[in-house]
């Protein structure tokens, strides 16, 4: 059966890409459209809306794809939610504490929720081998870049990290940043007892890197993002073809792909 499908921020640099992706597939159908700047527009012969909650009442779908901003994201989830219309999440900035209040209007919904900071397989193998890596060294922290004019800090992609390897166990603390001596954000930030350190200059597009090291040896699992929304598209449609099997949150393409970690 066609799954319908909504893209909250169709005009965007992702969802841009995603939308002549939905209307290849033959198992996916763009049934809503959403953009403040284009409504009233039409998109691919859909009206683009200005908010998700008038996309969804225009035309049903089975599914909410969003690519908007930090800000709109997590009203955009809980207008779908309360429809009863299950989630794909590729926004970022979103934090844990946000996502287990989605997990909860999620499952007393009965509805199902895919998120991930980075829906690129190769970004989702640097999770899954980051997870093994952190199993079995003690230490680690995280490197995020992008470019300088990134408005959400850490990338969704560095959080994400950071809050499921924080999951995993605290890494090991040398000296607390308490007793250091100097300014102590240049220890960078503290994201579920992981350090993250974002950097955000021009040449960058999107980076994450995953150091761990030992006495006399260190382990490095670099992603680098390139210049085109291609890689997302995949793992996006994937996420939306499986969302309905799930109810509550998922959280990273990873798990999709290779179950639980
Ligand atoms: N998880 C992943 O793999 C992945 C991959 C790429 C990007 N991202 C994240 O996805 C988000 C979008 O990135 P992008 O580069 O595609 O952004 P973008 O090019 O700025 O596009 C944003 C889209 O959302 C719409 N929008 C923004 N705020 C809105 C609101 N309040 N209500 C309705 N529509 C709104 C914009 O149109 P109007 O401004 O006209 O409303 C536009 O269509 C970012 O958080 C980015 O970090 C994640």
């Amino acid at each position: 059966m066609t799954i319908r499908i909504c893209v909250a921020g169709a005009t965007g640099w992702t969802g841009g890409s995603l939308v002549p992706a939905i209307e290849a597939a033959p198992d996916l159908a763009l049934t809503g459209a959403v953009a403040r700047r284009a409504a009233g527009k039409t998109i691919a012969g859909i009206t683009v809306q200005a908010s998700v909650a008038e996309a969804l009442d225009a035309a049903a779908a089975d599914v909410l794809i969003d690519y908007t901003s930090p800000e709109a994201v997590k009203g955009n989830v809980l207008a779908a939610l309360e429809r009863g219309v299950a989630v794909v999440v590729g926004t970022s900035g979103l934090a844990g504490p946000d996502y287990a209040e989605i997990d909860d209007v999620a499952r007393r919904k009965g509805v199902g929720v895919i998120a991930a900071g980075n829906f690129s397989l190769t970004a989702a193998l640097l999770q899954r081998f980051a997870l093994l890596a952190a199993a079995h060294v003690p230490q680690w922290e995280i490197l995020d870049y992008a470019g300088f004019e990134k408005p959400d800090v850490p990338s969704g992609t560095a959080r994400e990290l950071a809050e499921r390897l924080g999951a995993v166990r605290a890494p090991a603390v040398g000296v607390p940043v308490e007793k250091l001596h100097g300014p102590k954000e240049t220890r960078g930030a503290e994201i579920a007892g992981v350090r993250v350190h974002s950097v955000r200059l021009p040449g960058y597009v999107l980076s994450c890197e995953a150091v761990f090291g030992l006495p006399g040896e260190r382990l490095s699992i670099r992603h680098d993002a390139g210049e085109s929304a291609a890689p997302y598209v995949a793992g996006t449609l994937l996420a939306a073809r499986r969302v309905r099997e799930v109810t509550g949150i998922v959280r990273g393409l990873d798990t999709l792909l290779f179950g639980p970690a």
